[in-house]
């Protein structure tokens, strides 16, 4: 007998068991680690920040919320294996030198970027100005809008008029939305170019910034012709002009006098961008938004008008704060410029023939 009463035998089979538990828990630990490690090769991880701190709606500044940061999974799916070795494109560039993605039909999934954002609940806001006459454009935008573009996930449209009532009734989808600003009907088409960046900036601080995540502002002269999907989400945007991608920097119509705070030198320069969309995050197109109203403001102090109003002020945004993600022509494509060339596999969205006389008030 020893000191507790348990019998030598019984002891070594206590033991025994006690140590066939341990291994079978050591295994249990090892089984519930090893995925989480593993789950990097199988699954595909995109991070978006989707929290809206209640804290920033309560303060008196807006309070902007932080880049959508939200682990967006995807299931275990059938999808074609990316090849280390085997670009999918080479014919056009795939990213920008400071490792940004530009966006070309082939380079992505659609299935596999659908099925990671189904589940995100993200709204993303989408500004356009139908102004004079380029109300008349606006049907056909929010009509194909609700055919192809980013189907499935929230979009609120706002839709920025001096025609209210003008604006038509087109069906939404569930989870799309619209509003209807009112803004003053400006004497020249510049001048709406020109206030474009105030009031966007104006509208995330009052509202948008509560009510979407992402935002992409667009020109209402447009029509999508296929999907436009959430492979154009990122935390800045900018897409690349149909007229300039295949040019040299010297020859992109950035503004060229240094009295202009859109000044860009002759020896810089990536792309040149098409002001007719950009976005990204709620927080990052305000920081864009703010900074060109100010250039705006500056050089309409010198009495100062950029070459291409906010084109140039946005070219020269994007120069010194690098867009995350760059979309090919293929996202803004220009009717004018007739067939497509083999570079550009689809297009997506793209500016009518119209014009120019006929729609713009007072040139
Ligand atoms: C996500 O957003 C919240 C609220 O704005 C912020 O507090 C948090 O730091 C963000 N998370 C990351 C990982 O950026
Ligand atoms: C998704 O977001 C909207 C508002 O942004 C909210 O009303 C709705 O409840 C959310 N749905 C889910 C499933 O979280
Ligand atoms: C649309 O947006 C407005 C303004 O944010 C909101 O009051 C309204 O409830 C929304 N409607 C739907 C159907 O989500």
């Amino acid at each position: 007998m020893n000191k507790k009463g348990v019998k030598p035998p019984l002891r070594y089979f206590l033991l025994f068991v006690f140590v066939i538990l341990l291994l079978g828990a050591a295994r249990y630990f090892e089984r519930l680690t090893v995925p989480m490690h593993r789950s990097f090769c199988p699954q595909s991880v995109v991070t978006t920040n989707v929290t809206r701190s209640a804290s920033s709606i309560n303060q008196n500044r807006p309070a902007l919320p932080a880049t959508p940061q939200e682990v967006l999974q995807l299931r275990r799916a059938n999808y074609e294996q990316p090849r280390a070795l085997i670009p999918p494109r080479n014919d056009v560039l795939t990213v920008t030198p400071w490792l940004a993605p530009i966006v070309w039909e082939g380079t992505f999934d659609p299935d596999m970027i659908d099925s990671m954002y189904k589940s995100s609940n993200i709204t993303i806001a989408t500004t356009v100005f139908a102004v004079g006459k380029y109300i008349q454009f606006l049907r056909d935008f929010l009509e194909t809008a609700e055919k192809y573009y980013l189907s499935g996930l929230r979009v609120h449209y706002y839709v920025f008029t001096d025609q209210p009532q003008e604006v038509p009734r087109v069906e939404l989808a569930v989870g799309r939305n619209i509003s209807i600003i009112q803004v003053p009907k400006y004497s020249r088409w510049q001048e709406i170019s020109l206030r474009r960046m105030e009031i966007i900036q104006r509208t995330i601080e009052e509202r948008i910034h509560i009510e979407a995540d992402y935002i992409f502002c667009m020109d209402v002269d447009m029509k999508f012709h296929s999907r436009w999907g959430p492979e154009t989400l990122g935390t800045l945007v900018g897409v690349l002009h149909p007229w300039y991608y295949e040019f040299t920097r010297d020859q992109f119509t950035y503004e060229r006098r240094p009295e202009s705070a859109a000044y860009i030198p002759m020896e810089e320069g990536d792309f040149y961008y098409m002001a007719a969309v950009f976005g990204g995050s709620v927080k990052e197109v305000h920081a864009l938004t703010k900074k060109c109203h100010e250039h705006l403001e500056v050089d309409k102090s010198k009495d100062l008008e950029a070459i291409w109003q906010e084109e140039s002020h946005l070219n020269w945004y994007l120069l010194y704060n690098k867009p995350t993600k760059v979309l090919s022509p293929e996202y803004l494509w220009d009717d004018q410029k007739g067939g497509l060339p083999k570079d550009i596999k689809v297009k997506r969205f793209s500016a009518v023939i119209k014009n120019k006389w006929e729609v713009r008030d007072n040139v």
